[in-house]
């Protein structure tokens, strides 16, 4: 197997895009904090899919941590990464130190209103600007390109869908579907941390947000406060979970639906031992997207 070219710095990155899109090739861009694992790598297969050049960005970006602990404990493995990624199609991982990436702390920071505060952004303050930020930074340098984002952090795809449209970047955002373990847990490399206890019960996440699901397609409830206390039920049933929010929401802006009509997202979130899990599920009201406008106009 041909193993991807690992480049370090950003002049590089910029020179062997470039070249390749001279050369005509479609430009595949995976950005990533490595540790890769399944949920990664189904980005890189679908970039190697459509796409003739694919880059990987290996970078834990010090920006978007709140507490140095976890920036501190976040796995770093290159070889194995450089491996796993050149397996799945990737031609160039870009994996730069941190000096590279700020030579010294940047006095710009890109915050998109609204939709960063809400959800993962309070519990999170200001990890949303970490990441529209570095998103930003690594798309610039990247230029013209299709860019692949997992839907398993579904907040983080809206604020990049956001910030693109915003600021009109030469980049089509692609969102892919989030690859779960059979158990419902989806992959993450906070997974990792979990007790064998946890790792037992840490699908009934998974499983709070079916009777979501189930409460919005089989019931056709249009009461959002509904939804949430079928979730919220399921989540307060496992003693280990404490909850940080469970919700239903319009699935562009993520503000809270108004009444569950047409597309709408279930979004959820719990600590368990020192692990955060976040996931989120799409679900599909019998009731049209009408219902919501008239509603909404009074
Ligand atoms: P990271 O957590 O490494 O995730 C990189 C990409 O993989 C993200 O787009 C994420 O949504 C996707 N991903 C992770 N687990 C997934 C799963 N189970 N199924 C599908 N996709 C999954 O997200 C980041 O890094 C950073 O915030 C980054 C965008 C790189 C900016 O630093």
């Amino acid at each position: 197997m041909l193993s991807a070219t690992v480049l370090t710095r950003r002049d590089e990155l910029v020179a062997a895009l470039d070249a390749a899109r001279e050369r005509g090739a479609r430009v595949g861009l995976v950005p990533t904090m490595g540790a890769l694992h399944g949920g990664h790598l189904s980005l890189v297969r679908r970039a190697a899919a459509e796409n003739t050049t694919v880059a990987v960005t290996v970078y834990v970006n010090p920006l978007q941590f709140g507490d140095p602990g976890d920036l501190e404990r976040y796995p770093r493995d290159l070889d194995r990464d450089v491996e796993m990624a050149s397996a799945a199609g990737a031609d160039l991982v870009f994996a730069p130190e941190a000096e590279q990436m700020w030579p010294e702390p940047p006095a710009t920071s890109v915050h998109v209103t609204g939709l960063s505060e809400r959800w993962e952004g309070e519990v999170r303050p200001g990890h949303f600007d970490g990441v529209a930020t570095i998103v930003t930074k690594l798309l610039g340098l990247a230029g013209r390109c299709l860019a692949y984002f997992g839907e398993k952090d579904f907040q983080q795809l809206a604020v990049v869908r956001r910030l693109v449209t915003d600021l009109s970047l030469p980049v089509g955002i692609v969102g892919c579907p989030v690859v779960r373990y059979p158990d419902g847990l989806a992959l993450s490399s906070r997974n990792a941390h979990l007790s064998a206890e946890e790792r037992a019960v840490a699908p009934r996440l998974y499983a709070a947000l079916l009777a979501g699901r189930r409460a919005v397609e089989d019931d056709a409830v249009t009461d959002p406060g509904e939804v949430d206390g079928a979730m919220a039920a399921v989540l307060a049933s496992e003693p280990r979970f404490s909850t940080d929010y469970a919700a239903v929401v319009r699935p562009d802006d993520l503000s809270p639906a108004a009444v569950v009509a047409g597309q709408v997202r279930l979004l959820a979130a719990v600590r368990l031992g020192d692990v955060r899990l976040v996931d989120n599920l799409p679900a599909t009201s019998p009731h049209p997207e009408a219902a919501r406008s008239r509603s909404e106009d009074g």
